[in-house]
């Protein structure tokens, strides 16, 4: 079956998709997107999603491109065409198409949509995460609003192929000695005292719908949480590591630069968080367990 992609409000296969190549987002990344879990048929997290996408486009200025009941609909009907039950959905808006200049259109140039649909595959996931990944990390070279999810992820697309080109799953980034995040996902760390460390929520870091779940299960775990920026040391000599996106959920890391983390398996902490983290999803079909 071909695959199924939205093109400002049409349904098309992905082969013949396409947008004008005076679009904002092709010119200047000038637009934001999403990555969000679909898992037993099940969207996880639709409103948080939703919302930081809303957020993105406010805080650049782009208008939404339909309702969010509108969207919402659209994005179901996506993952209906493409009769996926694991997947990932991919949403991107951007400020649409115009003749190349800096300053904003003016006029009435609406925004354009696009998002596509393709497969996960949990199993996969699961045993990659039974195995646990190994990292390297990177300098943090992006700009200071890397809390808006915009396009422009040329300096994450260099820190994740150096991370493939050194025989590693992802790339940590430091600033200042301090690890921010990852170059997709928001990077963890157990200290010996049990308590999990990650990098407060400012404009240094995306704030992850995954990282959102991964607190409030913490919580209900009575694990201690500290939102805090750790070094590269604190890393390097942690009990343990996880990291934690969509397309990642919880997975653990046994390596940060060749240096191994704890006794190089995935921890107890990373694999609870992991385990409560889907348990919080409450899926029908057990896809993930
Ligand atoms: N990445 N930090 C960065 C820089 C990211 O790109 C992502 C997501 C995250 C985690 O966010 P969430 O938990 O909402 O997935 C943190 C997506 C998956 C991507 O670009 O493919």
């Amino acid at each position: 079956m071909s695959r199924i992609a939205h093109v400002n409000g049409a349904f098309v296969r992905l082969a013949d998709a396409g947008v004008h190549i005076e679009d904002r987002g092709y010119q200047f990344a000038d637009g934001v997107y999403e990555v969000c879990l679909v898992l037993g048929g099940q969207f996880v997290d639709m409103d948080a999603h939703l919302d930081r996408l809303a957020r993105s486009l406010k805080a650049l200025e782009i208008a939404a491109p339909m309702s969010r009941k509108a969207h919402e609909g659209q994005i179901s009907e996506l993952l209906r065409r493409n009769r996926l039950r694991d997947s990932l959905v991919y949403i991107q808006v951007t400020r649409g198409s115009a003749p190349r200049n800096h300053l904003f259109p003016t006029g009435d140039v609406p925004p354009s949509l696009v998002m596509t649909a393709r497969r996960f595959d949990p199993a996969v996931s699961n045993a990659t995460a039974k195995r646990g990944v190994n990292v390297i990390t990177q300098p943090d070279i992006r700009w200071g609003r890397v809390d808006i999810n915009s396009l422009s992820l040329l300096p994450n697309v260099l820190a994740k192929q150096a991370a493939a080109q050194a025989g590693a799953a992802e790339a940590w980034l430091v600033r200042d000695e301090a690890v921010t995040e990852c170059s997709a996902s928001n990077a963890w760390i157990v200290d010996d005292s049990g308590a999990i460390h990650t990098h407060p929520l400012t404009n240094e870091i995306l704030g992850g719908v995954t990282r959102a779940r991964v607190v409030r299960c913490a919580a209900e775990l009575q694990i201690p949480i500290v939102e805090t920026a750790f070094s590269l040391e604190d890393a390097r000599g942690a009990a343990e590591a996880f990291m934690t996106s969509a397309t990642q959920l919880v997975m653990p890391v046994v390596g940060i630069d060749g240096v191994q983390i704890g006794d190089g398996a995935p921890g107890p902490v990373a694999i609870r968080l992991r385990e409560a983290y889907v348990n919080s999803l409450n899926l029908s079909a057990e896809s993930l367990n």
